[in-house]
């Protein structure tokens, strides 16, 4: 799989990652993407994306809480420099393992949420770490100067953010060069694209990194009435995929479908070969070894221009299919 730069701090990924949150349970509550991954097969998915050297992984503290970062640790257990990790912070968990439902990004937090990171990802160093959500209690100052002391200790190597908008990036880049902003972004979510941030990343030389590029599997063309989602499965409740909205919006899956048909690959690889070619490095997840051979295979897929207008006519910048979260969830995004 060919190799990108991903912002301008010297960090180099392959052109698709391997998003690992729907491996664990969220927060302990329940499975993001319906019955819970089976640990064999997850851990055969890692080790696939390092053969295929789509060896770039996603993950975060609050997915278990810490039970994905451990099994990371164990799937790549005397392996861990061929692979490139980022993981999160922010979401506060307490010593006893549990969510607290605030959002720290205060100094002392950053420095044991390393910490913690480091031990159970079985490693002593994080290739990439991400404030997962702005601490609006905090100012940005304190948390990227914090992230930035971890650098000098040689615990992180890069600096990224989550779901902030740009004048947080810009003031935090000013403090330490950031080199990557984690955002959803997809066919089906181009908010930030709309609204300027991804200049904002290009004037900088920040990379993008955009998450649920399937549009949280929506784009795969597999799901295509509500009953073909598990009873437990948490995308039953996000309101761009719920009633007549779910309809609606499957309606333009439909339409990329018969694209992608006309292309002889996948809806979701078609899906993923339009985030790159955007310039973006995106990291579907995934938990099973087949839909992680697919998705790197996409890198390999060159779409035209006349591709991306047929794509980008069909959802235009600015369509209005819903809101990526509830309510709560959209206002932890601060764009
Ligand atoms: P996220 O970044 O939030 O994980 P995503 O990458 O847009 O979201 O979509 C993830 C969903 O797409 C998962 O339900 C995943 O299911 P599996 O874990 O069973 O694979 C699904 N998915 C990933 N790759 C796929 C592919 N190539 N074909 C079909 N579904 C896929």
């Amino acid at each position: 799989i060919k190799q990108v730069k991903l912002g301008s701090q010297g960090l180099v990924v392959p052109a698709v990652g391997l998003g690992c949150m729907g491996m664990s349970k969220w927060a302990g509550e329940y499975d993001i993407y319906g019955k819970s991954a089976d640990e064999n097969e997850s851990i055969a998915t890692i080790h696939r994306s390092l053969e295929l050297g789509g060896n770039f992984l996603d993950t975060a503290d609050v997915y278990g809480p810490l039970a994905n970062e451990r099994l990371i640790a164990k799937a790549i257990k005397g392996n861990r420099e061929k692979y490139l990790i980022a993981t999160k912070f922010g979401f506060e968990v307490d010593d006893n393992e549990q969510l607290t439902g605030k959002i720290n990004g205060s100094s002392e937090y950053v420095r044991k949420a390393v910490e913690r990171s480091l031990k159970n990802l079985g490693t002593d160093y994080i290739d990439l770490y991400y404030l997962h959500r702005l601490d609006t209690g905090t100012p940005i100052e304190e948390t990227v100067g914090a992230m930035a002391d971890m650098v000098k200790e040689g615990k992180i190597r890069h600096i990224g953010l989550s779901e902030v908008g740009s004048q947080t990036i810009q003031i935090a880049h000013a403090i330490h060069p950031l080199t990557a902003v984690q955002s959803e972004f997809s066919l089906f979510e181009r908010n930030i694209e709309e609204i300027g941030i991804i200049d904002t990343l290009n004037e900088l030389g920040v990379g993008l990194v955009a998450y649920s590029p399937i549009g949280r599997g929506f784009l795969s063309g597999e799901i295509l009435k509500p009953e073909d989602l598990p009873e437990n499965d948490s995308r039953r409740g996000m309101p761009r995929y719920q009633g007549e909205r779910f309809f609606k919006n499957i309606e333009l899956v439909k339409e990329i479908k018969i694209m992608a048909e006309e292309k002889s690959i996948t809806t979701a690889q078609l899906a993923i070969a339009w985030v790159i070619a955007k310039g973006h490095v995106p990291i579907p997840g995934t938990r099973k070894v087949k839909n992680l051979e697919a998705n790197i295979a996409s890198a390999e897929i060159v779409l035209g221009s006349e591709d991306l207008d047929r794509l980008e006519s069909i959802v235009p910048l600015g369509s209005d299919v819903g809101a990526r979260y509830d309510e709560a969830g959209m206002k932890m995004v601060n764009l």
